[in-house]
């Protein structure tokens, strides 16, 4: 049965489990036992129809220092400190909630969209040393099994930024996303976030000439489509 951990961005880095910090991988452990329980699985189809792959929302992500862990409505308590700085909406939209707004939001994004062509996946950014909430990640996607498209997204608390932990957590929800079949990656960056633009080029996205409501648009390259 599919753990709910998505071990393959870090393989190198396996080890680290049975080195100390018992009382946080603990508590990583519970989370991803817990999100485990309830699948959200869809099929995904590359052009050629022969690569047929499955999403699972449930799934935590671990790289080098860091833990994807799917977002839950209970998260709320742990992140509306972790997002209380207005310098956060500097560039992007919105102002920080309150408890009993966040609370609810996390419920509206861990229901998923009620739309049958996209789906919310939303994952709280955690150091694996210590289990520690920093950010979030969000992919939205959309588009059907010809071309799949990921909107993503990333936000890390204040006090934890300019420590790469954005670079590290947007590499390995990019790579998962190719992974799974993914053919087109796309982050709308304001033109003056030079953080956010770094963060995009370090994940594999290239800026384009494009913009939406007044962000530059980034994209993975397209792959050319599989010959059959
Ligand atoms: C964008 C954001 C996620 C970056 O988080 P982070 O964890 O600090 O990012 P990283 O540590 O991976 O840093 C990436 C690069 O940006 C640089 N950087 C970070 N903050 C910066 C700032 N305020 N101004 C200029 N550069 C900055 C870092 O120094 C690093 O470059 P370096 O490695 O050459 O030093 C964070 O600033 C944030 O949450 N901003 C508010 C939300 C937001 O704008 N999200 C983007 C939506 S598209």
């Amino acid at each position: 049965m599919h753990s709910g951990v998505d071990e393959d961005a870090d393989d190198e880095n396996e080890g680290d489990h049975d080195e100390g910090h018992d009382a946080a991988i603990h508590v990583l452990r519970l989370l991803v036992d817990e999100t485990a329980a309830t699948p959200l699985r869809m099929s995904v189809s590359c052009r050629s129809g022969a690569d047929v792959t499955t999403f699972q929302a449930e799934t935590s992500l671990i790289s080098e220092r860091l833990i994807l862990s799917p977002l839950r409505p209970e998260d709320a308590e742990e992140m509306v400190d972790v997002l209380a700085d207005e310098t956060l909406h500097e560039y992007i939209d919105g102002h920080p909630l309150t408890f009993d707004e966040l609370r609810a939001r996390y419920r509206e994004l861990a229901a998923g969209s009620s739309r049958p062509d996209e789906i919310w996946l939303n994952w709280i950014v955690r150091r694996r040393s210590d289990a520690r909430a920093l950010g979030t990640v969000q992919a939205t996607i959309t588009g059907d099994d010809a071309m799949r498209t990921a909107f993503v997204a990333w936000v890390i608390g204040v006090s934890w930024q300019r420590n790469g932990y954005a670079s590290e957590a947007a590499r390995a929800l990019v790579m998962w996303l190719r992974k799974h079949g993914v053919r087109e990656i796309i982050a709308h960056v304001h033109p003056d976030n030079r953080a956010s633009a770094i963060v995009a080029a370090r994940a594999g996205l290239e800026p384009t000439g494009d913009e939406a409501d007044g962000e530059q648009v980034w994209r993975t390259a397209v792959p050319p489509p599989t010959m059959v």
